[in-house]
């Protein structure tokens, strides 16, 4: 398919020449895709913003391959490194003080004093970090406020010729984006995801509370309005209105109504996790109006599963 370029030594230095001329490329990460451009250059991070009408107060998530490299853009304290540990590379973004030498472009993190940070796991863009001379700034790869794209198909349904270069790496095996954890002041978790607040708790022997939106704006990924597909969804539903897609959960819907989408037939969290974005873009695409979603379990990566759907359904 157009613009879509497979995992090959070849198109990984393909990414990596288009990167360095400080243009815009989209990767596959293990959580979402993202639209990835050098993370030291302006130029390059404003392209960013630009592409996906992001508001320039909203930073952006720098991505390292290595501890090395991150060292020179930001202070690291006790509770980073146990998490570092046990978490990364993986699903955990850390809110860190930036160094004030660091070369990271200060529009890439809204002029703050502090700066979002995260190793991924999936192995093209590791190859691919590990071969540049720069971090990258990569958000996820969809216009700003809606829903975040989990294969390259995705991504060209968001931006069609707008990008003219996706590297391929299947679907995203998580399909939610990254736990946000703030480590800076006090310590809270900013966006829930893969990694939960119990496993974090564990790891630093402290009970930390996931952020309740609040006037003071800390994260604007807490922004109400996010991950929308663009028409109106009613939550905690027990059964759909007429004409509207019906998502559901668990073996006790087995009919195989047109409106019915069923996140995981077996119950399972972590397939619906997977399973989220797509079902919301194939129900839009399908031209419905309207969605309806049952209650979803809160629990373990349920609870991401509801903070995006609430949100969605702002
Ligand atoms: O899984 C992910 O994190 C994906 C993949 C591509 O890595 N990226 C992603 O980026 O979700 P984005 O830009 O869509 O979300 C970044 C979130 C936003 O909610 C942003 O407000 C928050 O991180 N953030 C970034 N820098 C911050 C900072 N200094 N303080 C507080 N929140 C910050
Ligand atoms: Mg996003």
């Amino acid at each position: 398919m157009k613009n879509i370029y497979k995992n090959s030594q070849s198109n990984l230095s393909k990414a990596k020449r288009i990167l360095s001329k400080n243009n815009v490329i989209a990767v596959p990460t293990e959580t979402v895709y993202g639209l990835a451009a050098n993370a030291y250059s302006s130029k390059s991070v404003k392209k960013i913003y630009k592409m996906k009408k992001r508001p320039r107060k909203n930073p952006l998530i720098i991505h390292y391959h290595n501890l090395k490299d991150l060292k020179k853009d930001a202070y690291l304290d006790e509770k980073f490194f146990k998490l570092y540990k046990k978490f990364s590379p993986g699903p955990l973004t850390y809110i860190v003080r930036k160094k004030e030498n660091s070369k990271i472009s200060s529009i890439a993190n809204s002029n703050l004093k502090t700066v979002a940070i995260r190793f991924p796991r999936n192995k093209i863009i590791k190859e691919l970090l590990r071969s540049l001379k720069f971090p990258l700034a990569i958000p996820s790869a969809n216009i700003s406020s809606a829903v975040s794209p989990v294969s390259s198909n995705d991504v060209l349904d968001e931006f069609s010729d707008k990008i003219n270069f996706i590297l391929d790496g299947g679907i995203s095996r998580i399909g939610l984006e990254s736990t946000v954890i703030n480590l800076c002041g006090k310590t809270q978790i900013l966006r829930p995801g893969a990694i939960s607040q119990k496993q974090i708790s564990k790891v630093l022997k402290k009970k930390i509370s996931v952020s309740k939106e609040t006037t003071i704006i800390k994260s604007p990924g807490q922004l109400k309005k996010h991950y929308s597909p663009g028409i109106p969804i009613k939550l905690n539903c027990k059964r759909a209105d007429n004409k509207a897609a019906f998502i559901v959960f668990g073996k006790k819907y087995k009919n195989n109504n047109k409106n019915i989408f069923n996140l995981s037939r077996r119950g399972n969290l972590e397939e619906a996790a997977r399973k989220l974005y797509k079902t919301l873009r194939k129900i839009k695409n399908l031209g419905f109006k309207e969605i309806n979603v049952v209650k979803i379990p809160n629990n373990k990566i349920g609870i991401a599963i509801n903070d995006r759907l609430k949100k969605a359904a702002y």
